[in-house]
């Protein structure tokens, strides 16, 4: 049997493994859960999209960086994209999800730094929710103009645009 559910079991057991990788990575664990919480108010404005495959992408999408600081030497892009998804579905096949869910979650992973080879609803609201939480991280969010150029150059849905005006901009007025 496949577990297909978008259900809080499964949303617990996704953290609950996220966390067990990252060990004591507190950065990392708290970089995961603030994405799952933009991409859930994402989803909430997001009709007809696969909720599990949102919030596993969410809890999973960094979930190489370790691996690839260990075997690269390095955090870049590029090769969290390749250490990811097969820790992400080892992670996801012992919880026997559904096998096409966990192709598109690891197509996600694979691709969210790039953005290459993907553009799913599911894929966009990602995107969004990481540079929600990655913008106040790597820019100054007081020169609001580069910061409103920014919003209008990245985000893929409306909503996740519309919040990052709201954290991030209209503050700054
Ligand atoms: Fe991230």
């Amino acid at each position: 049997m496949t577990l297909t559910a978008d259900t809080p079991e499964i949303r617990e057991t996704l953290i609950e493994r996220m966390k067990s990788v990252f060990g004591d990575d507190s950065r990392r664990i708290d970089h995961a859960m603030a994405v799952l919480g933009h991409a859930e108010s994402i989803l909430a404005d997001s009709p007809g999209v696969c909720g599990l495959v949102v919030r596993a992408a969410a809890i999973l999408h960094d979930i190489g960086i370790q691996a690839a600081e260990r075997k690269h030497g390095s955090s870049s892009g590029k090769y969290q994209e390749t250490e990811g998804p097969p820790i992400a579905r080892e992670i996801l096949e012992s919880m026997n999800i559904d096998a096409g869910a966990i192709d598109h979650i690891c197509r996600i992973v694979a691709n969210h730094h790039s953005a290459r080879d993907i553009d799913t609803p599911e894929f966009r609201i990602i995107w969004d929710a990481d540079w929600l939480v990655n913008i106040p991280d790597e820019y100054d969010i007081s020169d609001s103009k580069s910061i409103s150029e920014l919003i209008n150059k990245v985000f893929k849905t409306p909503t996740g645009r519309t919040i990052a005006q709201e954290l991030f901009f209209e503050r700054n007025e």
